[in-house]
C-alpha cells in the first residue's frame, strides 16, 4: 500500500485543512502524522514536547511517517519538521509528494498565536520566518511538484492538488 499523495510544507501552509478536503473530494481516508502521533503517546504534541522533549518526538513522527507510508492509501500529511530526517526522506523516494509552499505573511496569519505549536513559542513570526528559510529547500528536494498556496483559498489549493493527484502526477 502506498499514499494516494503525501503532502509536505511548513506549519501554516495547509496541510491538514487542504488534505481533508482533497481526501473527501476523491473519497479517500486522511491521515496526518501529528494525529497519529499523539494517538500513540495518548496526549498532544505540545505535551510531548514540554514532557519528553523534541528528540522523542522526531522518534516518534519517523516510525509514525514510515508506518503511514506503508499502511496508509489515502491522502497523508507529514508534520512540518518530519523531512528533516534522513531516513524520511529516503523513505519518501518513489511516493508521489507534493510541497504546499507559503509565505510569512499567509502562514503568521493562518497559525494565529501559533499556541498549539511548541517551535514557534515566543516570537510566532521570527519562528516561522527562520523555519521557512531552513526548510524550503528540503520540501523541494523531496517533492515532485510544488504548489503556491499564497492568496488561494483551501478549496482552490485542494483543486490544485487534485488536479495534480488525478492527473497521474505530471507538472
Ligand atoms: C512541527 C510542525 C507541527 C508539529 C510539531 C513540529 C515542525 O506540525 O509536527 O509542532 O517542526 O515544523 P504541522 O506542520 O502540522 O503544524
Amino acid at each position: 500500500m502506498s499514499p494516494l499523495v503525501v503532502l509536505v510544507g511548513t506549519m501554516g501552509a495547509g496541510k491538514t485543512t487542504v488534505g481533508r478536503l482533497v481526501a473527501e473530494a476523491v473519497g479517500a481516508d486522511f491521515l496526518d502524522t501529528d494525529h497519529l502521533v499523539e494517538e500513540r503517546a495518548g496526549k498532544p504534541v505540545a505535551e510531548i514536547f514540554v514532557d519528553d522533549g523534541e528528540q522523542t518526538f522526531r522518534a516518534l513522527e519517523r516510525a509514525a511517517v514510515a508506518d503511514a507510508l506503508v499502511d496508509h492509501s489515502g491522502v497523508l500529511a507529514l508534520g512540518g519538521g518530519a523531512v528533516l530526517d534522513t531516513e524520511t526522506r529516503r523513505l519518501l523516494h518513489g511516493h508521489r509528494v507534493i510541497f504546499l509552499r507559503v509565505g510569512l505573511a499567509d502562514a503568521a496569519q493562518r497559525v494565529g498565536l501559533g499556541v498549539s505549536r511548541p517551535l514557534l513559542l515566543g516570537n510566532v513570526r521570527g519562528r516561522i520566518k527562520q523555519l521557512i528559510d531552513e526548510r524550503t529547500p528540503v520540501y523541494e528536494s523531496v517533492a515532485q511538484h510544488t504548489v503556491d498556496t499564497d492568496g488561494l483559498s483551501v478549496d482552490e489549493v485542494a483543486s490544485r492538488v487534485r488536479a495534480l493527484v488525478q492527473d497521474g502526477g505530471h507538472d
